[in-house]
């Protein structure tokens, strides 16, 4: 038997080994200890196995998550707001989460931080033409850094960021903003979490469209 943990700020699966019940537990939400507790109760001497769930089916779980978020938020700013949390709570290399929204009437166009979850950092305002953020979102590419240290255009915002990724978000083919991580971890962020990544921002372009700001 298998069974999947929802902890904070860890997702476990804890396993009985050798088992000869394959009743299911019902252990979303509770700690690995509790699991092991009520897996001794029905078989004593079952011994337990704990490890963390792939980053797979972690991702999935929040994919399915944020589509949640995504239809009964109200509108983008709730979206948003609760998604950089979220992100940052269950994505334990995502060590800072932010939207940066792109002013386009300013001279010159500027990106703005909106909402974000970690420390508060300096750049609150980013030109276009600084910045991985201002790469990111004037060619509307995604941009991944696995080094930043190595990456001359990195605007620091803490010391301990390691690695970076930014996607842009788009309404109506045009980048209206973007959604920045930084991580404490070098290359933090492979295909599968540039797949997560670039879908939130869709969503988040998406709820832009249809609700405005
Ligand atoms: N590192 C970014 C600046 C924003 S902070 O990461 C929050 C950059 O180089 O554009």
């Amino acid at each position: 038997m298998r069974v999947w943990l929802q902890t904070a700020p860890l997702l476990t699966t804890v396993e009985r080994i050798g088992d000869r019940e394959p009743e299911p537990l019902r252990t979303a939400g509770i700690r690995p200890i509790t699991a092991v507790r009520m897996l001794r109760m029905l078989q004593p001497r079952a011994w337990v196995k704990i490890s963390p769930m792939p980053v797979a089916a972690r991702i999935e779980g929040l994919r399915n998550d944020i589509s949640t978020l995504a239809s009964v938020a109200l509108t983008a700013q709730d979206f948003m707001n609760a998604m950089v949390k979220l992100l940052q709570e269950r994505m334990l290399k995502y060590n800072w989460v932010g939207f940066y929204m792109l002013e386009a009437q300013a001279q010159p166009p500027i990106l703005v931080l909106e909402a974000f979850s970690g420390a508060m950092t300096p750049h609150t305002r980013i030109p276009l033409n600084q910045g991985i953020c201002g790469a990111a979102a004037s060619s509307g590419q995604t941009v991944v850094v696995d080094d930043v240290s190595k990456d001359p255009r990195y605007l620091a915002c803490s010391l301990e960021t390691k690695s970076e990724i930014v996607v842009s978000i788009f309404v109506r083919g045009k980048v209206v903003g973007e959604l920045d991580i930084d991580s404490h971890f070098p290359a933090a962020f492979g295909r599968e979490d540039q797949e997560l990544v670039q879908h939130c921002a869709m969503l988040v372009g998406e709820k832009l469209e249809n609700t405005g700001r």
